[in-house]
């Protein structure tokens, strides 16, 4: 008979206590044991368990923060990596620049078949990534996702939203996009992300090497 593997938390938010894992924090807690929600546990995990409290209570408060539990777990140890992916359904992975700390996350995640989500939004890791541990993932059925941060996702949105008015059977073979912000409160970055763009560009001969390489997977053909 085939094992039932119960995890015992549906996510897990690792890199809490960050500037935007917080936020990730805050947006999990509207969804945690609301009706028809499928979010049903939740533990943040990080490497201090004082950091990652005093961002449950940023997100919720103290009564929300009540029963979250807290793990340890530090990307340069893979055994702490190991027990947070062998304890999650899905690990949702804030804590970058990627090119630094995800590759870990990444790979204990597919070796115990949990699915994988992050806010990355640097090409190399991305492509890498998929290089590396698809065939992998696809064995032991964990899902990796990336790039689902505010970067990504609303040119996600606007090309879908500008496809919908195409005429019929249409696929482009290049898309530019404009993105402008208007608030009036200040606009800014995180130094985590100065850091992932410096390093991007700094590195951007690697991409191109990758790219190059037979380690790539071939995108797939527009017909
Ligand atoms: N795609 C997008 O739109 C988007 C938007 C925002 C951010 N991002 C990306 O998200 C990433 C995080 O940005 P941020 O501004 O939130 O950074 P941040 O405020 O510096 O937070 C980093 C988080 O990672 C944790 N961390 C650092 N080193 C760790 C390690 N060795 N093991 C475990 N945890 C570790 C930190 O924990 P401690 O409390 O222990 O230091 C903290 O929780 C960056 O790569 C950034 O580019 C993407």
């Amino acid at each position: 008979m085939a094992e039932i593997n119960v995890k015992p938390y549906d996510v897990v938010i690792l890199g809490a206590s960050g500037f935007t894992g917080k936020y990730v924090v805050r947006e999990a807690l509207k969804f945690l044991n609301t009706p028809d929600s499928p979010l049903k546990s939740l533990a943040l995990a990080g490497r201090s368990p004082s950091r990652l409290s005093h961002a449950l209570q940023w997100a919720g408060g103290p009564k929300q923060a009540q029963g979250i539990p807290l793990l340890c777990a530090d990307t340069s140890d893979p055994d702490s990596l190991d027990r947070l992916a062998s304890q999650a359904r899905i690990v949702l992975n804030c804590v970058g620049p990627y090119r630094l700390h995800g590759q870990p996350e990444v790979a204990a995640c597919v070796e115990s078949g949990c699915d994988y989500l992050d806010i990355c939004g640097e090409l190399e890791f991305m492509e890498r990534m998929e290089a590396t541990y698809h065939d992998e993932a696809v064995k032991n059925g964990s899902l990796l996702v990336s790039a689902c941060g505010f970067d990504t996702v609303a040119a996600e949105m606007g090309m879908l939203f500008h496809s919908s008015y195409w005429a019929g059977a249409s696929a482009p073979s290049r898309v530019e996009a404009y993105l402008s912000l208007e608030s009036d409160r200040r606009i800014g970055a995180n130094y985590a992300t100065y850091e992932s763009a410096v390093l991007g560009v700094a590195n951007a001969d690697k991409l191109a090497e990758l790219r190059r390489s037979s380690r790539r997977r071939p995108l797939p053909k527009v017909i």
